[in-house]
């Protein structure tokens, strides 16, 4: 197995608006900082699934109970501009389990707000930071009108949004990270050339399931983290269901953690190169991100992905996990009904 010291250590910031599936990503990235694969620079929050302040205090609770102190968090500007996705995560956008977490250990009033923060970190590591955008990119398009040229200055970055040969998932047409700030998306879409998308065309088959979700909480029945993790699953499971994103399976889609694959495991992943442009007035396909299928020459701005290996997928993802989780908390071995 490559141990992770000879891997060169990624630096990320993750740009979030948690959301059930943004504490997937999460957890994920906190447990490939425990590997020694990747360094988190920040995490900048942004109103999206549920409010600007809801989302900010959501990561302060979750680093709290995952016992991270030091990394800096931004907060989002403004407030929600679209109808929100509680109706997914719950009011709180944590399955109604906010009251149960450890209390926030950030003040919204004295935080950096996430656009100054993204810019400071650009501008100290040019070309050595990874943004990993896994809400409305309302915070990336702020920074780029206050410094233009900034986000060009980001190592790379990776983006969950979008829906090209899928339909949308808050509209016919639209994905809700795009569809909330359209305009914010469009200028993201214009500032380089090398944008890493995972959209809903291979989102929509990251389906983490009940029954996956339980053989992994099980084993860590006293590690508080994985119990939270537990009690949120279920809740994502009975919205996902209701909102037929599942084929009645038992689960609920994952799409933020496909961001966080692709900075260990791209080769997970299959790529076009594309154009791809936003629409951001229409009555019917407002937040739609559209790609010209004739063969005329084009100036692409993306490498989108279009298949993605679901086996593999999850293979690392519950790999991680487990390796995360076990560092913490000693697994107790299933009861084996023929030991006396
Ligand atoms: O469309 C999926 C995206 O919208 C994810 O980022 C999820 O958290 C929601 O915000
Ligand atoms: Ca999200």
């Amino acid at each position: 197995m490559v141990s992770p010291s000879s891997l060169p250590l990624r630096s990320v910031i993750l740009d979030t608006d948690p959301g059930g599936d943004d504490i997937v990503a999460l957890f994920w990235l906190m447990a490939l900082k425990q590997r020694g694969l990747i360094q988190i620079a920040a995490v900048t929050t942004v109103g999206g699934n549920v409010s600007a302040a809801q989302t900010f205090r959501n990561a302060s609770q979750m680093l709290s109970l995952l016992g991270d102190t030091q990394t800096p968090l931004g907060r989002g500007l403004g407030e929600i501009s679209g109808e929100d996705a509680s109706h997914i995560h719950g009011a709180d956008g944590m399955g109604h389990l906010s009251q149960q977490l450890p209390p926030p250990i950030h003040s919204w009033n004295t935080a950096i707000a996430s656009p100054r923060l993204i810019i400071q970190i650009l501008e100290q590591h040019p070309q050595q930071v990874t943004i990993v955008a896994i809400g409305p990119l309302t915070n990336l398009a702020q920074a780029e009108q206050m410094k233009p040229g900034v986000l060009r200055q980001a190592k790379d970055v990776v983006i969950m949004g979008g829906a090209f040969e899928q339909g949308g998932n808050i509209t016919s047409h639209a994905e809700f990270n795009i569809y909330f700030d359209p305009i914010a998306a469009q200028t993201v879409f214009a500032s380089r050339s090398d944008l890493v998308v995972l959209p809903l065309d291979v989102t929509h088959r990251l389906l983490l399931s009940q029954t996956q979700g339980r053989s992994l909480t099980a084993a860590y029945p006293h590690y508080e983290p994985a119990r939270v993790l537990q009690q949120l699953w279920d809740f994502l499971t009975t919205t996902a269901l209701q909102y037929r994103e599942t084929q009645g399976e038992l689960g609920f889609l994952v799409h933020d953690a496909a961001a966080i694959a692709y900075l260990c495991y791209p080769h997970l992943f299959t790529f076009q190169r594309r154009q791809v442009q936003i629409e951001t007035r229409g009555e019917w396909s407002r937040g739609q991100t559209v790609w010209d299928h004739r063969l005329l020459p084009q100036q692409p701005n993306a490498w989108v992905a279009c298949d993605v290996d679901v086996a593999q997928f999850f293979t690392c993802l519950w790999a991680d996990f487990h390796a995360s989780f076990a560092q913490a908390a000693p697994p107790v071995p299933p009861s084996d009904p023929y030991r006396p």
